[in-house]
């Protein structure tokens, strides 16, 4: 079982693949989460992969594809991959190289929020949490991106038989049974 989860920021990409991780035993995959490990390393790339998030902007493909890479091919028919791909050139990229790795996507979900409650979901966890792009500006930048870029995404995928959207204006529950059930389908 391979998965791609896609949304915009905060639609709760990273919370359902988590569970869906868990549920189905899948490697859970995201490239937001390695950056940030990369940045708490410290290291002069950290840093700059730093700034770049902080400004709300992708950080270059390079960076996340060879992290991701590695972890795909040694969980291969067993992976969540979360929020990656993020513009068209990923895309086409990751296309080419499952192919390539006789690695076949069995869903991509696409978790639709009005925006106006995923700008409130940020700024509550701004308060809780500390991370460094949920501030007003930063979430402003994620959004801009999400449109330019991410959207075509969606676009490209739509016509695929595996492209599912679901309604992510829901509690986790109701949404993670919506996503079990739909997985559990085709077990
Ligand atoms: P990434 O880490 O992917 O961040 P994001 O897309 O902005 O999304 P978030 O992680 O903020 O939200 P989420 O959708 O995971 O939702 P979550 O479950 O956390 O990317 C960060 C940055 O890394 C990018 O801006 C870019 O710079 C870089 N990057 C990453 N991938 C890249 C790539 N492929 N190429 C280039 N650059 C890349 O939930 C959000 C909040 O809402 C939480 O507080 C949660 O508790 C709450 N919540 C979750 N579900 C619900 C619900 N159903 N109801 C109410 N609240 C909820
Ligand atoms: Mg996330």
């Amino acid at each position: 079982m391979n998965i791609i989860i896609l949304g915009a920021p905060g639609s709760g990409k990273g919370t359902q693949a988590e569970l869906i991780a868990k549920n189905f035993n899948l490697k859970h995959i995201s490239g937001g989460e390695s950056l940030r490990k990369e940045v708490e390393s410290g290291t002069p790339k950290g840093q700059l992969i730093g700034h770049i998030m902080q400004s709300g902007e992708l950080v270059p493909f390079a960076t996340i594809s060879s992290v991701i890479e590695p972890v795909i091919l040694e969980n291969k028919n067993n992976f969540i991959l979360d929020g990656t791909p993020r513009d068209l050139s990923q895309a086409e990229y990751l296309d080419a190289f499952f192919t390539e790795n006789k690695i076949v996507i069995d869903y991509i979900f696409y978790l639709y929020v009005p925006e106006e409650k995923l700008i409130a979901r940020l700024l509550k966890r701004a308060k809780l949490e500390n991370r460094a792009d949920d501030s007003e500006e930063s979430i402003k930048e994620r959004f801009t991106v999400f449109h330019n870029e991410t959207e075509p995404v969606i676009a490209y995928y739509k016509t695929r038989q595996v492209f599912k959207q679901i309604d992510g204006d829901r509690t986790v529950e109701d949404i993670a049974t919506d996503l079990r059930n739909i997985i559990g389908k085709t077990l």
